[in-house]
């Protein structure tokens, strides 16, 4: 008779923002325990240190422009190696199901049958705002944060800017660099003032982090006399005007994670 191995198990886990001392305890239990782990580039090179040399790795290079796989592919690796009998764990910048495609690779597990677990990353929409010294909410000014992507599937916009609330509201938009001065024309268009603060933090939590703050007149003339990197994330609203006040006592301190390292 047949043996059949017994079916693995896929981790869909986030690796933080890019400080890896944000990268959660469950995270780092499993990167040490499983049988592969698929990553792309957004991960912190910090992160692989701690990733023993026995453990399969597979980096499939995935940014907007340069993907050695397609979505598809990916999908497809992790069910066969799940198949195989493999713990695979599929390591993703900040959250898995914040702007991460999270959902769709639990949709394709799910209808393969293979056993799934998300674990949740700190993603950068809250870590990198909150290194820069800006709250995402605060009672004065913010009851509400709204988390938007710069461009979808299609890179055609679907988010209705005119519908989006102004007051007491926080915009944090993902993938926008790209459309930035679109997207500020958008929001003049409708409801929002030339001088409604902004802020474009690049690289955020990492030591190379850089933030530039201006108003929705003025962004658009700092971009271009400075060019944005990226990852690098937009905040609109009120909020990005604490950072001037809380700058000057906040310190970000980088951990000594050597003793993690495999
Ligand atoms: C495909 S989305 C993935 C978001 C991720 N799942 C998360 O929760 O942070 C990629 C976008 O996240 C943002 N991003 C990721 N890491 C970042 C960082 N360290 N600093 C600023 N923005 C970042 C950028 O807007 C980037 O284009």
């Amino acid at each position: 008779m047949t043996q059949h191995k017994p079916l693995g198990k896929v981790y869909l886990v986030g690796a933080g923002p890019g400080d890896p001392g944000l990268l959660t305890l469950k995270a780092y239990k499993l990167l040490k325990q499983c049988d592969i782990i698929i990553y792309d580039a957004l991960l912190s090179e910090e992160i692989v240190k701690f990733i023993p040399d026995h453990i399969e790795k597979v980096f499939i290079g995935k940014s907007r422009h340069h993907s050695r796989l397609s979505q598809g592919e990916v999908e497809q690796m992790m069910v066969d190696k799940a198949k195989e009998g493999k713990i695979v764990v599929r390591l993703k910048g900040g959250d898995p199901f914040m702007f991460g495609r999270g959902g769709e690779e639990a949709e394709t597990l799910t209808e393969a049958g293979i056993h799934w677990e998300v674990i949740p990353g700190v993603s950068s929409g809250i870590a990198a705002p909150a290194y820069a010294g800006i709250p995402t909410t605060h009672r004065d000014c913010a009851s509400s944060v709204t988390f938007i992507t710069g461009h979808d599937a299609t890179n055609k916009p679907k988010v209705e800017w005119d519908k989006i609330r102004k007051a007491f509201n926080t915009l944090v938009i993902f993938m926008g660099i790209t459309y930035v001065k679109d997207i500020v024309q958008q929001l003049l268009k409708s409801n929002y003032s030339a001088d409604t603060l902004i802020a474009i933090i690049e690289s955020g939590t990492t030591p190379k982090q850089k933030v530039r703050t201006a108003t929705l007149a003025t962004i658009s003339d700092l971009v271009d006399a400075d060019p944005v990197e990226t990852p690098a994330l937009i905040v609109i609203g009120d909020v990005v005007g604490y950072r001037e006040k809380l700058k000057p006592f906040l310190s970000i301190s980088q951990l000594d994670l050597s003793e993690f390292e495999k």
